[in-house]
């Protein structure tokens, strides 16, 4: 599935699932912008790109940051063109009692996971609109399908970021452009290991249907599907990566 000439941007591409998705659209032809506000993480990911051939910029941006993402799109212009893929992947996570989530914690989980989504599509979009065509995929969580204990605001801000998703899809169906939704669950990366213990982790995969977390690269491969031109068709799609934790 080429995607030869295309640039895209993944946000949160310095670690986890978001460095696996650049190096999975990379290997598929694309030149890979990455964007997270962990400037090493993110160069370490161009240098892994850069090794096996492929063409890639790190590139420093808080996605909450109006300016920043603005700058972001700008240098990204400049060095690699316009860009025609959008993958929102960099989110934040936390376990609160719904209690004890003060207004404070509830703004800041709502700004950078469903604001930050919001602002990178509004820099990007006008140039899939300019190009005719375009793939958005937004990184959203099972747990909007499932609910989850102590996570009232990560879960509000991951189903705004679903519903924002297929409000996308519809208002611009008809300009080439697709928006597509991948809910991970549980799967093996920085994120759930700083959240979850060991022990913890070994429990959930003895209880999960296939005995093991899901791997970055699964959420990858789901996402490079959706970003490729065969997926034409697929629009405003939940596209479930969870191993048959749960069915729909
Ligand atoms: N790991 C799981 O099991 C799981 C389950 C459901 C959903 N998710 C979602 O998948 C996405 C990726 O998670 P992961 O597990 O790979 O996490 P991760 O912590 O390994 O990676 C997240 C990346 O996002 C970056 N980031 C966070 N906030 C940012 C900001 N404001 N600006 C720029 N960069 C920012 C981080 O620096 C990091 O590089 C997240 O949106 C997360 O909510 C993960």
């Amino acid at each position: 599935m080429s995607l030869k000439g295309k640039v895209a941007v993944i946000t949160g591409g310095g670690s986890g699932m978001g460095r696996a998705t650049c190096l999975q659209l990379a290997k598929d032809g694309a030149a890979i912008a990455i964007w997270d506000w962990n400037e090493n993480g993110a160069k370490e990911t161009a240098d892994m790109i850069a090794k096996a051939g492929g063409r890639a910029i790190a590139v420093k941006v808080d996605v909450a940051s109006a300016a920043q993402v603005a700058a972001a799109t700008q240098r990204t212009h400049a060095e690699l063109g316009p860009i025609t893929i959008l993958v929102n992947n960099a989110g934040i996570s936390g376990m609160v009692p719904f209690l004890e989530v003060t207004e404070e914690i509830w703004d800041r989980m709502i700004l950078i996971n469903l604001k930050g989504p919001y602002l990178c599509t509004k820099a990007i979009i006008p140039d899939m609109l300019a190009a005719g065509w375009g793939r958005i995929v937004n990184i959203t969580s099972s747990s909007t399908q499932l609910g989850s204990k102590k996570m009232t605001h990560y879960v509000a801000s991951k189903g705004g970021l679903a519903g924002f998703t297929k409000a996308l899809a519809s208002e611009f169906a008809r300009s080439g452009i697709t928006a597509n939704i991948v809910p991970p669950n549980f799967i093996d990366t920085p994120m759930l290991r700083e959240h979850v213990s060991k022990e913890a982790i070994d429990a959930m995969a003895e209880k999960s249907t296939m005995g093991h977390p899901g791997a970055p690269e699964d959420i990858a491969a789901a996402v490079a599907y959706l970003c490729s031109v065969a997926a034409k068709h697929i629009n405003g799609h939940t596209l479930s990566v969870n191993g048959g934790n749960y069915m729909n």
